[in-house]
């Protein structure tokens, strides 16, 4: 999914994270997730969470729309909304926190659900003491 906008307000990037948590594959936990990541430029990239019967290989929502924003060659990136129906924020797990932070930098985290956004943080907030290349 893509646009063209880069000031969009944050509606329609938590729109679009409510949208992918529809695809969500999540026969086992039946916690569906959506995620949805900002280009630099205003263009979409959506995830869901993708469960599978060994367990181990679960990728998260936020995972997997990175990887399909790298994958496209997009390096540069803004905001990411994560969506999963709770009443409490649902922040994104170690792993992701430290693909995030990653390849993306310190970007604005939105968390949300069916109906509002429950937090809004920086990545700086949820990994403080990160370990990443510059320590190699
Ligand atoms: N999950 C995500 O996709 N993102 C999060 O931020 C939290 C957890 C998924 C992984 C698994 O499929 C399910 O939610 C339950 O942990």
């Amino acid at each position: 999914m893509a646009g063209s906008d880069a000031s969009a307000p944050v509606s329609r990037l938590v729109e679009a994270a409510r949208a992918a948590r529809e695809h969500a594959v999540a026969d086992f936990s039946h916690f569906k997730v959506g995620a949805a990541l900002e280009t630099e430029t205003g263009e979409i990239f959506t995830g869901c969470n993708v469960e599978n019967a060994s367990y181990g290989l679960t990728i998260c929502a936020e995972r997997v729309a990175i990887f399909k924003a790298l994958s496209e060659g997009r390096r540069r990136f803004t905001r990411i909304a994560v969506v999963a129906d709770t009443s409490s924020p649902t922040p994104p797990c170690g792993a992701c926190r430290q693909i995030i932070w990653e390849f993306c930098g310190d970007i604005t985290v939105v968390l949300a659900n069916l109906r509002e956004v429950t937090a809004t943080l920086q990545m700086k907030e949820l990994l403080p003491l990160p370990f990443d290349r510059r320590l190699l």
